[in-house]
């Protein structure tokens, strides 16, 4: 299973609560139930997500609310927004960047982590069914995280996202790569090894979660 770091991340917010003082805002956008990131105490988190068993199981977040992402309406806006993992489980990835931008405050962050479409577990969780990903997540990974039907769009590939927030600032990106659990890894990283080699070094097909950091324009 693959991890996103938090460190950079970690500074940039603790940088924008510096700036901005106590009672900073955090919106987290599908926010599930593990929180990723080391948010001071002084800020307020709260946490949008369409299951109400995610919510409830949420211990983090001060305010809670059910809804949607691509269709939730609020008028309120947020220092840092945030949605890790949840892009990929949408059928209109698009309408729920457009939210969350709005709901990002001028000069605040937006913070997303997805899996990368045109990696290789990207394009294989594109085209392989739901129960596909259940087996593979026990035998491949040894893992019970429960996980979401996915959708996979080709626009939240890394480049499509950046488009999409051209005339916002990038203030951080990075890939992350997988880790099986033994012996998957061997194999695996041999034959990302060789994929690479044979595109001659145009493919990164390990790269397989991206994580975008966003400052908005005023
Ligand atoms: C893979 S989990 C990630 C949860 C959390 N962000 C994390 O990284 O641990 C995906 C989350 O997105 C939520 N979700 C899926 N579709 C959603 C939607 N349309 N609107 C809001 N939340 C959604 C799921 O209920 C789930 O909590």
């Amino acid at each position: 299973m693959s991890v996103i770091t938090t460190q950079a991340v970690d500074a940039l917010i603790a940088d924008l609560e510096r700036d901005r003082g106590p009672g900073a805002s955090v919106l987290e956008a599908g926010c599930g139930r593990f929180k990723h990131f080391a948010y001071p105490d002084t800020m307020r988190i709260a946490g949008l997500d369409i299951s109400s068993d995610q919510l409830k199981r949420n211990t983090y977040a001060h305010e809670k609310f059910l809804g949607d992402v691509q269709t939730y309406e609020s008028v309120r806006q947020f220092d840092v927004v945030v949605s890790i993992f949840v892009l990929e489980h949408l059928n209109d990835p698009q309408a729920a960047l457009a939210n969350m931008l709005a709901w990002t405050k001028p000069g605040g962050l937006l913070i997303l982590a997805v899996p990368n479409v045109l990696s290789v577990k990207g394009l294989v969780t594109k085209f392989t069914p739901f129960w596909f990903h259940h087996l593979a997540y026990k035998i491949i990974y040894r893992s019970e995280y429960s996980i979401f039907p996915t959708t996979m769009k080709f626009c939240i590939a890394p480049k499509a996202l950046k488009r999409f927030f051209a005339g916002h600032e990038i203030v951080h990106q990075e890939y992350g790569e997988e880790n099986l659990a033994r012996p998957f890894n061997y194999l695996y990283r041999g034959l990302m090894g060789a994929m690479q080699v044979l595109s001659l070094g145009f493919w990164h097909p390990e790269r397989s979660n991206y994580q975008l950091v966003i400052r908005k324009s005023d």
